[in-house]
């Protein structure tokens, strides 16, 4: 630690013990380091006393002052610190050196996947052994279990780790296996090419008799042909010739460990392990999963290059099977291992048995990672040109939404089209949340909608498959329509745990999350946003429709007319805040009037309404008849649509629900320096005996949900249609009163937050878009990034670029643009997908260029920029001067006029 110099400024001793911990067990050169506090001035000091690294602490919302003043990287807590990471390159994520206290964090921020499967990024010699965690996730392959908690026995489900396909080990001579010591790694370096779908690393390795061997692999999980996936090795002796002994196998006995809350939990869900060595060279290993009975079958072939080698005895042990060779290596000259895998299980078509297929799917790969690249990068070349967006900014807001598109579309790509898998929160990344599949995806398909609609028609077909059990759910509590389950998995039944683990006060607390009955809310409003952007009747009539009316009818059932105020009412329901599961006293009863739930029911009725409409004339009688839709049941969802209860604060803020506003105040500022980090509010106040039921708090945004959603305009448009006098200052000032109560224990919330802010001061907006970027990459959840990305939220900063800054939403067919860049976003480019036309959206300050592909037979868009229609032909241009806004924009401002007529704007 020489030349390394540690300044912990006002983040006091605590901060610097964290800091020389992490210096002590980064590997890498040591740098001079300089830590300072919420105090640009301090930050500035380091700076200029030509600090290497200078690193900002912040909890206040100063992020923005302390890079201003010079700070590299700015965290909310030091144990966030990676020295390791290297942020130079907007299309690189790159780690220095090795430190086993990010390696989690690391492997599920380099996971590599396809939609159909995802690998995360750990080194191949490695296991699970509580720093490293290998592990490869199947979209939609889930297993129940069962296990015992505090004397009871509880069924979960869980998205199943699968066979290990990376496991590659070395050894010099007879000595030592790399993962069992005999080889020390030094200078190791791994970067995730974003453009090209590529994990690379090299590191120098010594064995304890000093040899040294260079090693540089590369990994690929193939975007062109989603059942392969390949690693290549190449080593070099350095100064000595001999054997190099190879391991090169696949490993069944993995378990489910990826989550420390879970441990209590059964974890083991493949058995019947069977495994045959075909051809040389390769090996094939099926799994069963227990209960599911999902056959998971992985074929690989490794092939020695450049080397004279021999195949000695295989070593096979606890289900996990390893081919053994002896390579003979010279010093100075490279030899290359490659290893191409083809995983296939018992749900894939087309296939005779899982085992065959993956044997032919094998036979049909090319030899090596190098023939297997070309395809890959180009297939990844196709999606970026579809989903890139561009921004001029800062260099890591660009890096970071690389970041986001990139897992985005390894979790739920192209190949998602061909699958029956929901939106995993947690990505194909890890095993938070057991793989479950939440409302997530009300973030992820306006994404998707926009650049490659039938990938959102396919994962809203996750949802219309179990209409069935919705159906049932619903008909268990005595209602008609569609219940989806908060938490859903393989057959859409509700997956809700009953009970969560708090680490805090080590004991299991009961689990009311269920009692959010919104999940239908986001499928509805999905669906009729990928209506609004395709136009497709035909899908409408067969799918969307009947999802809307499905769920309307939930609502118009949980609905309950009081004549007294000549409203409806729906109790017993939890928001998107789930740390208001119930009134004080009486929690997991559900709470009245969720402003959220209740005016997206609105909605939806409303909706439901538009949607036979939309069909008159097509299929609207078959689709009445096969729904048994009754005309009194149109009549109630119309009453829905304008008399569903909306509760209001005394000074006309929209309240949470009813009854929020007698709740107390949390002590905000005591929290915040009692705990630091005060997401988890739930489980800080249970650890004190208290209950979150209590106060004005909220995890994450709930009422600000709406605002978000539907944008200011249209929110105030429909809250007046319902009856309730607002005006255009109740959302700002519901906007202000719930900023100041939020804990963002999710990391949606600051999503939401950043989108809302647009509307009212775009830099505030901006820099809670910032706080929102990092929460994977700088894990600013407590550590829970190893468990998995954050897809939602990830999806979510995306859509706050399109939705938000650039202020793209649908209006019934219209696209419509309120642009609300802020100061520091120079310029966005993106392209949209509306009704058969290809939209390139260029935006800055003073312009937004629309410019139109030309495509054969698809029809015009109407184009509406601050109120006023225009409409853009295939093939054609439309600019429009905008006026500078600078930052603290308020609601409706009036932007632009047209600076061409549509006609005369031709290219
Ligand atoms: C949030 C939910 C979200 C889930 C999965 C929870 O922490 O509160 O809104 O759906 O995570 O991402």
């Amino acid at each position: 630690m020489d030349q390394t110099e540690i300044n912990a400024g006002s983040t006091g001793d605590g901060a610097r013990v964290v800091l020389e911990e992490a210096v002590r067990r980064l590997d890498a050169t040591p740098r001079r380091v300089a830590v300072i506090a919420a105090d640009p001035a301090l930050v500035r000091a380091g700076r200029d006393g030509g600090a290497r690294l200078v690193v900002g602490i912040e909890r206040t919302g100063r992020r923005a002052a302390l890079e201003a003043a010079g700070a590299d990287v700015v965290l909310t807590d030091v144990s966030q610190l990676d020295l390791g990471v290297l942020r130079c390159d907007p299309w690189t994520l790159a780690y220095e050196g090795f430190d086993p206290a990010h390696e989690g964090h690391r492997e599920a921020l380099t996971t590599l996947g396809n939609g159909y499967l995802g690998t995360r990024g750990a080194a191949p010699e490695s296991h699970d052994d509580g720093v490293h965690y290998p592990g490869t996730y199947l979209a939609g392959v889930y297993n129940r279990l069962t296990s015992t908690v505090q004397g009871r026995k509880v069924e979960d489900e869980h998205i199943v780790n699968v066979p290990n396909w990376l496991v590659l080990d070395l050894r010099i001579g007879d000595g030592p296996w790399w993962s069992e010591g005999g080889l020390t790694a030094a200078a190791e370096r791994r970067e995730l090419d974003l453009r090209r779908g590529v994990l690379e690393r090299e590191v120098q390795l010594t064995d304890t008799a000093g040899r040294g061997l260079r090693l540089a692999q590369r990994r690929l999980v193939s975007m062109h042909r989603p059942h392969l996936a390949a690693l290549e090795t190449t080593v070099a002796p350095q100064g000595w010739s001999g054997v190099l002994g190879v391991r090169s196998g696949i490993d069944a006995g993995v378990v489910n460990a990826n989550v420390t809350e879970y441990a209590g939990l059964a974890d083991r869900h493949l058995t019947e392990v069977t495994a045959r060595r075909p051809d040389p060279g390769v090996l094939v290993v099926q799994a069963l999963t227990g209960q599911s009975r999902i056959a998971v079958a992985t074929a690989a072939r490794t092939v020695v290059t450049d080397a004279t080698h021999t195949w000695s005895v295989p070593d096979d042990t606890d289900g996990r099977f390893a081919d053994r060779i002896d390579v003979d290596v010279v010093a100075g000259r490279s030899a290359r291992i490659d290893k191409t895998v083809a995983v296939v299980s018992s749900r894939d078509r087309a296939i005779s048995t899982p085992v065959q297929g993956a044997l032919d799917e094998l036979a049909r790969a090319p030899v090596d990672v190098a023939g297997l690249l070309a395809a890959h990068e180009a297939a990844w070349a196709r999606l970026w040109s579809r989903f890139h967006v561009r921004l001029h900014a800062d260099r890591d807001a660009q890096l970071v939404l690389h970041l986001h598109l990139f897992h985005l579309l390894q979790a739920v790509g192209p190949h998602s089209a061909d699958l029956d898998s929901g939106v995993p929160a947690r990505g194909l990344h890890g095993e938070g949340y057991r793989g479950h599949v939440f409302w997530d995806e009300l973030f992820v398909l306006p994404v998707m909608t926009m650049h490659m609609p039938e990938v959102s028609a396919a994962l809203i077909e996750y949802r219309w498959r179990r209409l069935g059990a919705a159906r049932q759910a619903a008909a268990q509590e005595g209602l008609t329509g569609a219940l989806f389950p908060w938490q859903s998995g393989s057959d859409g039944r509700e997956e809700t745990p009953a009970q969560l683990f708090n680490v805090r006060s080590r004991r299991w607390m009961p689990d009311h999350s269920s009692r959010q009955r919104h999940v239908g809310l986001a499928v509805a409003y999905n669906a009729w946003q990928y209506f609004g952007s395709t136009g497709d009747t035909a899908w409408l009539a067969r799918r969307g429709a009947e999802l809307i009316v499905e769920v309307a009818r939930l609502f118009s059932g949980l609905a309950e007319y009081d004549p007294d105020d000549g409203r409806f009412h729906i109790a017993g329901v939890a928001g998107p805040d789930e740390y208001h599961d119930g009134y004080p006293g009486a929690p997991g009863a559900g709470v009245r009037d969720n402003a959220y739930t209740n005016v997206l029911a609105a909605w939806v009725c409303r909706r439901a309404g538009d949607a036979l409409l939309a069909l008159a004339g097509h299929d609207c009688d078959e689709l009445v008849d096969r729904l048994g839709i009754r005309a009194d049941e149109q009549t109630r969802w119309a009453q829905l649509g304008r008399r569903l209860a909306v509760p209001f604060h005394a000074d006309g803020v929209i309240s949470q629900f009813d009854g929020y506003e007698a709740l107390a105040e949390l002590e905000w500022d005591r929290y915040r320096a009692t705990y630091g980090n005060i997401g988890r509010l739930d489980l800080i106040l249970e650890a004190e005996g208290d209950s979150t039921n209590r106060y004005k708090l909220a995890k994450q945004a709930d009422v600000l949900m709406l605002v978000y959603l539907l944008g200011p305009a249209q929110l105030i448009d429909l809250l007046r249609d319902m009856g309730h006098s607002v005006t255009p200052d109740t959302v700002p000032r519901t906007v202000r009163y719930y900023l100041q109560r939020t804990a963002h224990g999710s990391t949606l919330s600051r999503v939401v937050h950043a989108s809302v802010l647009a509307h009212t001061d775009t830099t505030r907006a901006w820099a809670m878009f910032r706080d929102a970027l990092v929460a994977d990459l700088d894990d600013t959840q407590g550590g829970t990034t190893r468990e998995g990305i954050h897809l939602g939220a990830m999806a979510g900063t995306i859509d706050i670029v399109t939705r938000s800054f650039a202020g793209l939403r649908l209006r019934d067919s219209a696209l419509t643009f309120d642009p609300r860049l802020p100061v520091d976003l120079h310029h966005v480019d993106f392209e949209v997908r509306h009704r058969g036309q290809r939209i390139a959206v260029s935006l800055d300050h003073e312009r937004l260029l629309l410019e139109s592909c030309p495509c054969a037979a698809a029809p015009p868009v109407t184009v509406t920029v601050a109120g006023r229609d225009m409409t853009l032909e295939e093939g054609h241009t439309l600019e429009v001067a905008l006026p500078r806004t600078g930052s603290g924009d308020l609601l409706g401002t009036p932007l632009v006029s047209p600076a061409t007529s549509p006609d005369d704007s031709d290219r």
